[in-house]
């Protein structure tokens, strides 16, 4: 790592304007800017207002890394970028800061793909050497839902993925069933634990279903969900069933016909607060059990499987991260769990992806800088 070159990385794909400054995969600073609050009044992310803020916030966020890590812009060796996946006009903003950067600076330029970084974010501060493959990966995140076989760094191979929604991205649209706000998953989480503990949890095969069965000591209701593609022998996942059933459930208990359109009635809001807790619980509980399935039968499909590597925003979910610390224990398996920053977007993820690529040589001399572009739909 000591002989690896002092690296500035940008991240723009979303709505965060994030710096890393890093050594290898040694994480000197990582500065976030969200843009969170400028997009909650529309219930997601809205493209120009996030360019416009990138823009506004690029040189400010860069400086403060280059603070924090204690560097000046003339000893940065390398630049990196994510090109893709995400907004093709937020992208953009980073894209052409780092090429007027690493111009200035006559520097190495490094593409990065966004899901590496995810994928890969559990190795912040940690040797790459020490993975044991093949490993399986799990991204969870607001547009991803996917599982990666890893039989060696920088060879990835999706071996399944949700069929419709992404995990994350059910969250959110279950949160605004529930009349909660933007963004959905840590709102749900916060709710679902509180109602947890009132709950006892069993799961029944019904003929070709599997049913979640939840009942309440504080409510007395019962809840039943089906947990979609269990049955299914592939490693691909579906969301939007869960927001039918979830909707059928709000309405069950809102007392109103279950035709009426929810979302756009608003119905929802008016229940009270520990049924909307207990379905937060129930359909956090759901979408776990879901991936939980999955994983079993990954390993079931891959026995030689050593490790188990998660990110993604959704990977923030502390009931979820108890689930797969679990799992990995049971399963022997070694288990790579980022830290609850790095599991939304970064640039620090960015910085380790752009490391891996580095090892392999796989970066644009000066001369090859104009051959950068975004890449909005990049996949892995
Ligand atoms: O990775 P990310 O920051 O952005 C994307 O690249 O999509 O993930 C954002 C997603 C959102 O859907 C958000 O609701 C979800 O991650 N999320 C959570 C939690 N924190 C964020 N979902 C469940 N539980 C959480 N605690
Ligand atoms: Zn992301």
């Amino acid at each position: 790592v000591s002989n690896s070159p002092l690296t500035l990385t940008i991240e723009t794909s979303c709505d965060e304007t994030a710096v890393a400054i890093s050594r290898g995969t040694e994480i000197l600073s990582n500065v976030v800017y969200s843009q969170l609050e400028l997009h909650a009044q529309y219930g997601g992310v809205v493209p120009g207002i996030a360019k416009l803020a990138h823009q506004q916030k690029i040189d400010e966020v860069i400086n403060t890394a280059l603070n924090r890590a204690e560097v000046s812009l003339e000893q940065i060796e390398t630049l990196a970028v994510t090109v893709g996946p995400g907004l093709a006009i937020a992208l953009e903003v980073g894209v052409n800061k780092a090429k007027e950067l690493a111009k200035q600076l006559n520097i190495p330029l490094i593409a990065v793909n966004h899901m590496e970084g995810h994928l890969l974010s559990s190795f912040a501060n940690q040797d790459f050497a020490q993975a044991q493959l093949p490993a399986l990966g799990l991204l969870v995140s607001g547009g991803h839902t996917e599982f990666i076989l890893i039989e060696k760094l920088g060879k990835y191979e999706k071996v399944g993925e949700t069929l419709d929604d992404a995990c994350g991205e059910a969250f959110d649209k279950c949160a605004h069933l529930l009349g909660l706000p933007y963004p959905g998953g840590p709102a749900i989480a916060r709710l679902a634990d509180v109602a947890m503990p009132n709950l006892t949890i069993n799961y029944k095969q019904q003929h070709q279903s599997y049913l979640l069965i939840a009942t309440s000591n504080l409510t007395k209701q019962t809840y039943t969900l089906t947990i979609p593609m269990a049955g299914n022998p592939s490693l691909d996942v579906s969301y939007s069933g869960l927001k039918t059933a979830m909707k059928q459930l709000i309405a069950g208990l809102a007392g109103v016909d279950q035709k009426l359109n929810i979302q756009e009635t608003g119905a929802n809001a008016a229940l009270p607060i520990e049924f909307t807790a207990e379905l937060a619980a129930v359909f956090q509980v759901a979408a776990f059990r879901m991936l939980e399935l999955k994983l079993q039968k990954a390993l079931q499909k891959y026995p030689s499987i050593k490790e188990l590597w998660l990110g993604g925003g959704v990977i923030a979910n502390s009931y979820f991260r108890s689930l797969v610390t679990q799992f990995a224990h049971q399963n022997q398996l070694i288990l790579r769990l980022p830290a609850k920053e790095l599991t939304t977007d970064n640039a620090a993820m960015i910085a380790i992806a752009a490391y891996r690529q580095w090892l392999d040589g796989n970066y644009l001399t000066p001369n090859q800088h104009d051959q950068l572009d975004r890449q909005p739909n990049l996949t892995l």
